[in-house]
């Protein structure tokens, strides 16, 4: 798909938030993001478009570990239910993902989160390979950098030939930028997301970090250009900054934090 058409979808999600879009057509699908910044839920149409987005910025999962279950499973069913209420329709299933290197265990902890929030039947999908429902690369590197961590996920001729995780992420961001500006975290984090400032230079050895960790968890495929996915990399410059650390071609996407959002709801059955 080309990037501007991906860019007009996103731009359409974003403008689907908490405002539910009419004009939907056929069956709709659900997808729930348990991510560690931000908990979202999306709701597609059969043809995949945006109807409806939320989303609750609960600290009960990080790194696709379930560490609250009851507060993760209460943010789903909050979701869920003032969904149900606009959309006038009950959601049965839903779609979930996990980081690549969760274990199984914990991938079904997310799964359970679902269930016990009131869906009936649950599917599971790596976060990558949910990046990609929305980017759908043929050949290159699927790359989300969320809260906690940086995913990379490695395609070539459709078909993913290598999947791995690596810590760091927006969060790791919010600790230097706090320490350099004398401020709490969670003020750290308020400044970042408002683009109070340029935080440009004090963030990049943070940047370079995840572009390091891209570049060891893409050995091999060097070739191949990296597609930025996640809410991290939204800091104006990152694109820029990790594409000259590693010579390589960025693709960066607006509003990037909602890529696996939305192609998690359309893995949903
Ligand atoms: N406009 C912005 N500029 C810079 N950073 C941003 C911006 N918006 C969001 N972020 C950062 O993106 C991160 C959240 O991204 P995202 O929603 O993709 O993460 P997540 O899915 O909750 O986490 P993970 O996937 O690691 O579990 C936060 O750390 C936040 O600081
Ligand atoms: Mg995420």
């Amino acid at each position: 798909m080309s990037s501007e058409k991906i860019a007009q979808t996103l731009e359409e999600a974003h403008q689907h938030i908490r405002s539910a879009r009419t004009d939907h057509d056929g069956d709709l699908r659900t997808g729930i993001d348990l991510g560690t910044a931000t908990c979202v839920i999306t709701v597609v149409d059969a043809a995949g478009r945006p109807v409806w987005i939320d989303f609750d910025r609960t600290a009960a999962i990080r790194d696709g570990v379930v560490v609250d279950f009851a507060a993760a499973a209460a943010a789903v069913r909050k979701l869920k239910a003032t969904a149900e209420a606009e959309l006038e329709i009950e959601l049965v299933n839903a779609a979930t993902a996990f980081p690549p290197c969760i274990g199984e265990a914990d991938s079904r902890a997310c799964r359970f989160v679902l269930e016990s929030a009131g869906f009936d039947e649950v599917t599971l999908v790596d976060e990558v390979s949910a990046a990609n429902k929305t980017l759908e690369v043929n050949d290159g590197v699927v790359i989300d950098v969320g809260g906690g961590s940086t995913g990379v996920g490695v395609f070539e001729s459709g078909q993913l030939t290598a999947l791995d995780d690596r810590p760091g992420g927006g969060h790791h961001l919010d600790l230097i930028l706090a320490g350099a500006l004398g401020v709490t975290v969670a003020e750290a984090e308020e400044c970042k997301r408002a683009g109070s400032g340029d935080y440009l230079a004090i963030l990049r050895p943070g940047i370079e970090r995840i572009g390091s960790s891209i570049r060891d968890l893409t050995r091999g495929a060097e070739h191949l250009d990296l597609h930025l996915a996640g809410g991290a990399l939204m800091l104006p410059g990152a694109d820029t900054t990790i594409s000259k650390y590693l010579g390589r071609r960025v693709r960066a996407y607006p509003h990037a934090l909602l890529i696996t959002p939305l192609g998690i709801a359309r893995y949903a059955s």
